[in-house]
């Protein structure tokens, strides 16, 4: 019964930390952007502090999996500019990556080869160096 409750409590704090992982990764990708048409506003915790669950799953240009883990980051047409943090490879299930038509003129983070889940990426309509 003990071990029981032990396991339990484990897991619930790898999930809850897991998924705090992702939320914090998302705001230091926020913070290294310029974002001058405020497409990324909602990306931002709640005041109650329930985005331990999966509040960032609702948030502009993010989906998520089932366990609420990042899977697709859109941020296409939003004029963004500035740099991608490295901070990225904190996404460790991210599929696909859409930053198409924005006016990035940095380099991409080289943590992008950190991140073994992903499949595709869309950078054209950039001027990426
Ligand atoms: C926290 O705030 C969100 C939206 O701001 C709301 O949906 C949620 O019900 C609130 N949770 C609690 C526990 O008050
Ligand atoms: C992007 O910014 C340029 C000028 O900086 C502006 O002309 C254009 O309308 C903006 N586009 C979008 C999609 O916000
Ligand atoms: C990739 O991950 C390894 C191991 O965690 C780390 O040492 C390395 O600095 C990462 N690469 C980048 C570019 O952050």
């Amino acid at each position: 019964m003990k071990i029981h409750l032990f396991c339990l409590l484990i897991t619930g704090f790898f999930f809850v930390s897991s998924n705090g992982v992702e939320v914090s990764t998302l705001l230091a990708l926020k913070s290294s952007l310029v974002n001058p048409m405020d497409h990324l506003k909602d990306w931002s915790l709640a005041k109650n502090g329930s985005s331990l669950n999966s509040a960032h799953c609702k948030w502009t240009g993010v989906f998520c999996n089932s366990e609420s883990y990042v899977e697709r980051l859109d941020l296409s047409n939003m004029n963004l500019s500035s740099r991608v943090s490295d901070q990225i490879q904190g996404l460790q299930s991210l599929s696909s990556l859409n930053l198409c038509c924005n006016d990035f003129s940095t380099s991409l983070p080289k943590s992008l080869a950190n991140l073994t889940s992903l499949k595709s990426i869309d950078v054209s309509q950039n001027n990426f160096v």
